[in-house]
């Protein structure tokens, strides 16, 4: 540290030798959209095979793959109906395995999805229940209830589903009669299991090992906040959102999300990952969980590794909401031990090259159509490459979703017939859905489907725009995003800031988000200007990476970060 910067400590630097994903950045395929080998117009194990150099040349750590198992696709394979194996669509298990052993020898461990809180009702659990009678074991494998009202023809109680109409359908008994109602928190065709059942717990922890002995490095484990419900399961008549763990603070506590029993699911998979030895396995939870206090709850010390920080990714573009939730994360993670992470874009929502060109103070949409206002493009995209820039240089471990690196945008004009999401079709189109952030990525401008694939197919329609954002337009060209992404992955681990210790810069206005990062110890200032007035590096600072252009005499603009020297 300079004597000239006045600084005040929001968290203390992890040691040098931390263990990889307490700093990793890892950067998440969405298998249908990324890299299509066989011109079907949906990704496949093989296209990802074939252009994972991508992700080495980018600087990743690891990579994380939305599910690949079999699966009816009725939500995009998060409907999963044979965990132990690749669905036809992706490929085979010896395309997993080559996919696996390519990834590992260019440096990049491997995090598959895990979906324990549903399967699929093509799963033979499933189809062994549905066969079964009321209160049989088979049944008991789910979340069978018998109807309220006169002839069990009310659902047994008022939940919703996430992705809109009711959380329960009712099931025709082997004899043809109206019989029992299953609970499903989404989908019709996403069954929730029953986790007070041991068997379902075995069953699981079997899943683990089979992808553990096939080496894989972890699981980014689904809906974790959601395997155990509340005993009795009590009405909550309060509509679900994608993200969004609990409504207004005081409203009472979701009997569906984030209940004590969980816990212990965790630790149990826990002990079974460290079995494995070193490197460690990890998890991460993909748990809609407020407060933050709460939500580390997931990452003590006997249970997942690390949970995904969705305030970060809700903030507003202010630099006062920035602050704070950097702040309330790593007080948060710090107190449990745990390295914080960091997340801007996935495939559940609206990419932040599109949101943040929309007005500040707006709750986050899900889902854009060509009827909703239009996100601002340039100034999503020059916040966008803010928001990265302040994301990258934060302590902790960093998800970068498809496609961001390219400052792709989401399709927001994408006609009705084309959407996939099943929250379209359960809401009627209310709710927009996610299948603006799924659109297959653009490899190379003049080719068909803009390289994805060998054929002009593609499973969502590429917008014409897509093209200027291919990556062949943007490898080598200075001031480009993928250039700026592969610049700050490279410093970020020259100056190890993925362990390093972060302090707030003091002098600066409301608007400006002025922090060190202490790396270990080489300081790395990290400015982002969020105000009007262009600013000022502290005299004797040298840039490392901008977001974007300085003033002519090198002041930092509005929506601007930049890494630099201190002195
Ligand atoms: C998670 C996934 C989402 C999926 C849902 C149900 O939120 O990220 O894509 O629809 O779980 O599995
Ligand atoms: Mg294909």
């Amino acid at each position: 540290m300079t004597d000239t910067l006045s600084t005040d400590l929001v968290h203390p630097a992890d040691s040098a030798d931390a263990a990889w994903w307490r700093h990793a950045v890892i950067y998440q395929i969405y298998p249908r959209s990324w890299a299509d080998s066989d011109g079907d117009g949906v990704g496949d194990l093989p296209g990802v095979t074939a252009r994972l150099e991508h992700l080495r040349d980018l600087g990743v750590d690891a990579v994380w793959f939305s599910p690949f198992y079999t699966s009816p696709q009725a939500d995009a394979g998060y409907d999963v109906a044979d965990y132990r194996d690749i669905d036809r669509l992706f490929g085979t298990l010896e395309d997993a395995d080559a996919m696996v052993a390519r990834a590992h020898e260019l440096g990049l461990k491997v995090i598959v999805d895990l979906v324990p809180n549903h399967t699929s009702d093509e799963h033979v659990w499933f189809q062994e229940a549905l066969a079964s009678a009321p209160g049989s074991r088979e049944r008991n494998r789910y979340i069978f209830r018998d109807g309220r009202g006169p002839g069990g023809d009310e659902p047994p109680n008022d939940w919703h589903s996430v992705f809109g109409g009711a959380g329960w359908t009712r099931v025709t008994e082997a004899d043809g009669t109206p019989g029992q109602w299953y609970l499903h928190l989404f989908d019709s065709k996403q069954p929730d299991l029953n986790w007070d059942n041991d068997e379902v717990h075995a069953e699981f922890e079997s899943i683990l090992r089979f992808w553990l002995d096939r080496g894989i490095d972890g699981f980014r484990v689904d809906v974790a906040h959601g395997l155990i419900k509340e005993p009795g399961l009590p009405d909550y008549d309060a509509e679900l959102h994608i993200l969004d763990g609990e409504l207004k603070p005081g409203a009472p506590k979701p009997p569906m999300w984030d209940q004590e029993g969980v816990h212990e699911v965790y630790r149990a998979w826990r002990k079974i990952l460290d079995g494995y030895g070193e490197p460690d396995r990890i998890l991460c939870a993909e748990a809609w969980v407020r407060p933050q206090e709460r939500a580390v709850r997931y990452v003590r010390p006997d249970e997942m590794h690390q949970t995904f920080n969705f305030d970060f990714l809700q903030s507003q573009w202010r630099a006062a909401d920035l602050r704070a939730v950097i702040d309330t994360s790593l007080a948060a993670a710090d107190s449990v031990g745990a390295p914080s992470t960091w997340v801007l874009s996935n495939h559940d929502t609206v990419r932040h090259a599109s949101r943040l060109g929309l007005p500040v103070g707006e709750r986050r949409p899900n889902g854009i159509s060509a009827a909703d206002p239009q996100p601002d493009r340039e100034l999503g995209l020059r916040r966008a490459r803010a928001a990265s820039t302040l994301m990258l240089a934060l302590p902790g471990s960093a998800y970068v979703y498809q496609g961001e690196e390219l400052g792709l945008p989401d399709s927001t004009d994408m006609p009705a017939e084309f959407r996939q999401d099943p929250t379209f079709i359960r809401t009627q189109g209310k709710e927009i859905g996610r299948d603006g952030c799924r659109v297959p990525i653009p490899w190379v401008k003049d080719a068909p489907s803009f390289g994805f694939g060998p054929s002009d197919a593609t499973w969502l329609p590429q917008p014409a725009v897509y093209g200027e954002y291919a990556v062949d337009q943007q490898v080598g060209v200075e001031g480009s995003t993928l250039e700026l992404y592969r610049d700050l992955l490279r410093v970020r681990r020259e100056r190890e800031l993925g362990t390093g210790g972060l302090a707030e810069l003091a002098g600066y206005g409301d608007d400006v988000v002025a922090l060190v990062n202490t790396g270990q110890g080489q300081s790395t200032l990290v400015l982002a200007n969020l105000g009007t007035e262009p600013v000022a590096l502290p005299e004797g600072s040298t840039v490392l990476v901008a977001s974007g252009p300085l003033t002519d005499d090198g002041l930092v603009p509005l929506d601007t970060t930049v890494w630099a020297t201190t002195a």
